[in-house]
This record gives structure tokens, sequence and C-alpha cells, in this order.
């Protein structure tokens, strides 16, 4: 199993290409699944989760293949399986958004129910509420949901929970509607740049929606949908997340490929903390070179601050000169990197979803234990700063959700080495 050994005290300087965003390019590959027409998507990054996506794919029928430009081609070749397994889920959850899709087109559809999560509790009741609105009959057995779309007809449907939109959700259910009878309406619709890129993608194949990206979505149903050549977005975490390097690192980073009106609220606490960001088209230069100051910061639906950036901002306020409150209101229990931060001399308290962050002059190596994909790169973010050497334990979670990253950080003036940790 890999693990980082970290050099740190670096300062990080040059230039970063972000890649395709991972979280547009998993519904945007199960929705080729609404067609038998071949479908080319460019841009994907080469992670871990897209190559378990697309081996569900081809469980699925689908033959999906890569050409010499990288781009991904699925072309569904038969359609009588429709099992999504709980070896398959259990090792993704994304791996539900190919319910909506299958249920749609092939009018059933089996996917295993999700189980636990690093991150806290992840139900899927509001997919299933949506999906039974347009009127699909469910049926658990086995940990598994069957559900049979026969005749899915349009309906208007709140798909709002207790911490607000459902990203995914938004998804499977936007995608089943596109093939139902009728208008669907989805109110409390989730509003990330992500679903924006599914709408825009679904109507690439001949789709008509309208509203994505805002909390009200129409959907007028079409028979049937076409293959189409698609670019998924720029990863707004994964630049984030070198943002956030730039910062710590009291360096200075220029971020290709980056769209910033995607990160909206990131930048504005970056600027309240003290750091010069410079937009640029396309791209972002990221400067600091002083001690910072502290934030409160809430995680919340998009456009608020995204939950995927809260545990690498909260290891760059470890060193602000000063107090920090964290609230996380989208997964109230997603703060295993907190441990692991204060066994490198941070000072965080824990109460209930808010984390009270005390500054401290430094963070010191460590050996730690990575949890999940975001808690993974809050790890190495505080292990490029800290004094001496840190072990960042169980990168495969890392490489979930980012491309060598590595590799990436080493050629700013990181000193990371990807060693086999038995
Ligand atoms: C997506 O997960 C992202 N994953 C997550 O990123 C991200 O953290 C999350 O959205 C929130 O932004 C992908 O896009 C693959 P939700 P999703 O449904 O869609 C509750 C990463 O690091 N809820 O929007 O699964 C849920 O428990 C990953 O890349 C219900 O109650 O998240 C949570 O509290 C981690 N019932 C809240 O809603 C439901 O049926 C938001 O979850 C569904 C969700």
């Amino acid at each position: 199993m890999d693990a980082f050994v970290i050099q740190g005290g670096t300062r990080l300087r040059g230039e970063v290409e972000i890649n395709g965003s991972k979280n547009a390019a998993l519904p945007i590959l199960a929705a080729s699944l609404l067609t038998d027409e071949e479908c080319v998507i460019r841009g994907v990054p080469d992670l871990a989760d897209v190559r378990h996506l697309c081996s569900l794919l081809e469980s699925l029928g689908a033959k999906v293949w890569q050409d010499k430009d990288k781009a991904l081609h699925i072309q569904v070749e038969e359609e009588s399986h429709c099992l999504a397994d709980y070896e398959t889920v259990r090792r993704m959850r994304a791996s539900i958004c190919v319910l909506g899709p299958m249920l749609a087109r092939r009018h059933r559809a089996a996917v295993s129910m999700p189980g636990g999560c690093a991150i806290g509790d992840r139900p899927i009741n509001l997919h299933l509420r949506g999906l039974e609105a347009l009127g699909a009959k469910l049926a658990m057995e086995g940990g598994n949901i069957f559900a049979d779309g026969q005749h899915l007809e349009g309906k208007e449907i709140f798909l709002g929970g207790p911490f607000g939109s459902t990203v995914l959700g938004t998804a499977n259910v936007m995608s089943a509607a596109t093939l139902a009878q009728g208008e669907t309406i989805i109110e409390c619709a989730a509003c990330e740049p992500e679903i924006v890129d599914l709408g825009n993608f679904l109507n690439a194949m001949g789709a008509h929606i309208h509203g994505h990206g805002t909390p009200r979505i129409t959907i007028r149903g079409v028979e049937s949908l076409s293959g189409a050549d698609y670019t998924v977005i720029p990863d707004r975490i994964e630049a984030g997340t070198f943002m956030i390097a730039a910062a710590i690192s009291n360096g200075e980073l220029t971020l290709k490929h980056c769209r910033t009106e995607h990160l909206v609220a990131v930048i504005d606490c970056l600027n309240t903390i003290g750091v010069d960001v410079e937009r640029a088209e396309g791209a972002v230069r990221i400067h600091s070179a002083r001690r910072l100051h502290p934030v409160d910061i809430t995680t919340q639906p998009y456009p608020g601050f995204p939950t995927d950036l809260q545990a690498q901002f909260m290891t760059l306020l470890c060193l602000a000169d000063g107090n920090s409150m964290i609230t996380e209101k989208i997964f109230p229990d997603r703060f295993m990197h907190t441990a692991e931060l204060n066994r490198m001399g941070a000072q965080l308290r824990k109460e209930g979803p808010t984390v009270l962050v005390q500054g401290v002059k430094e963070l010191i190596g460590a050996p730690v234990m990575a949890s999940d994909l975001r808690a993974s790169a809050a790890l190495v973010l505080a292990g490029i700063v800290a004094q001496g050497e840190t072990t960042v334990l169980r990168v495969y979670h890392i490489d979930r959700g980012y491309e060598r990253i590595e590799e990436k950080l080493n050629r700013v003036g990181a000193k990371i080495e990807r060693v086999d940790q038995p």
C-alpha cells in the first residue's frame, strides 16, 4: 500500500495545469447509458474513481475505450444486464449515478444500497423519492434496490433534504427525466457547476433541459437521445486545493485551465485572510508572503463554501494568526482529519459540527493516516509546510480524486516521495 514521505518547510512556486473535473465526469459517463450511440468524453482525469466507473459501465454492457488524445469513447452494445452490485458500489458511492440513466433507458435497474462512509451518513432517500415521483416502482431485497420504470412520467419534484439539495440525487433524477413522458420540474435542485455540466451534456445528446445551475430545473422528456462529443469542466476542487497549497507555503502559483467563477466563495475567504488572488482568462495567480488572518467558515451547497475544501482550508487556518471557527453544514461528521492534524501540533477542538482552530506558529512532521479523499489532501498540505518529515499512510484515498498529485507538487518545489508501505 502506497504512502507519501514528505520533507517539509518548502515554498511552492511555478505553474500547475488543472485537470478535468472528477465530479463532473462521473455522472456524465453514467449518462452515456441513456443511448446506444457512441459518446466521446474529453478532459476526463485518469483517476481510480473514473477507472472504476468505466469498469461498471462495461459490466452493464458498454464498450469503453480511450483514443490517442485520451478521450474516452463509450458505446452501449448490450442492455440486458442491469445490476450495479455491492462489490462495485461499496468501492465507490458515486456508482449510484447509473440508477437514473438505466431506469430511463432500460426501464429497470438494480443497484446495491451504498454502505457506511468515512465522511459521515450518506443516505440516498432523496434519489429514491425523486425516481418514485417519476413513477418508478422500487423494492428492496438483499441490500439491493430493484427499480421498475416501465412508465416514467414527468412531475414536479421537491428534492430538498435536511442539508439542502443533493448533487448526485439531482443528477439521477435529471437524467431519468430526459426520457420520461411530459415535463418534469425539479425544485431545490443542486446548483453545482457539475450539474450544469451534466445538463449541457444531456442537451448535447438531444435532451430539453432548462434552468440547470439554478434551484429550479425543467426537463421536457424526449423519445430518445443520441451520442455526443463533450469536454468536461476543469476540476474546481483540485484548483482550490492548489490555491490553498500556494497560500499555506507562502508561495506563488499560477493555475492554468481553471474556472475562477466556480470558486468565488473560496477566493473570497483567501482574500479575507490576506492572500493575493489575481484572476486572468482561464488562469489564476495566488501569492502569499505573510502570516495569515483567521476567518470563520461554514460549508454550504454551491455557490457557498464547498465541503470538499473544508479539510484543506482547516490545515491553512492552523497556521493563521488567531482563532477560526469551521462549521460543517453538509457532512456534520466530516472531521477525520482533525485528530491527525493535532498529531502534527495543530490546536483543533471539535464541538458537534464545529471545530475551533487555534492558530499555531508551525506544524511538526509526524506519521499520519489518510481516511478519505479530501482529508488526505489536507494532510499532504500539512506535510509540505511542517518542520521535518511527514509520512501520510493510505494514499490510495488521494489517488481517487487527484491525478499523480505528488508529481504536480514536486514540479513546483515540494519534496514528496511515493513509497510502498507494507
Ligand atoms: C457529491 O456527493 C460529491 N460527490 C461529493 O464530493 C460532495 O462532497 C457532495 O456532492 C456535496 O457537495 C460526487 O459528485 C461524486 P449530496 P453526493 O447528495 O451527491 C444528504 C469528493 O470529495 N443527502 O449532495 O453524494 C447527504 O447525506 C466527494 O469528491 C440525503 O440526506 O452528496 C449530505 O448530508 C465527497 N439524502 C447532503 O445531503 C439523499 O438522498 C449532501 O449530499 C442524498 C443526500
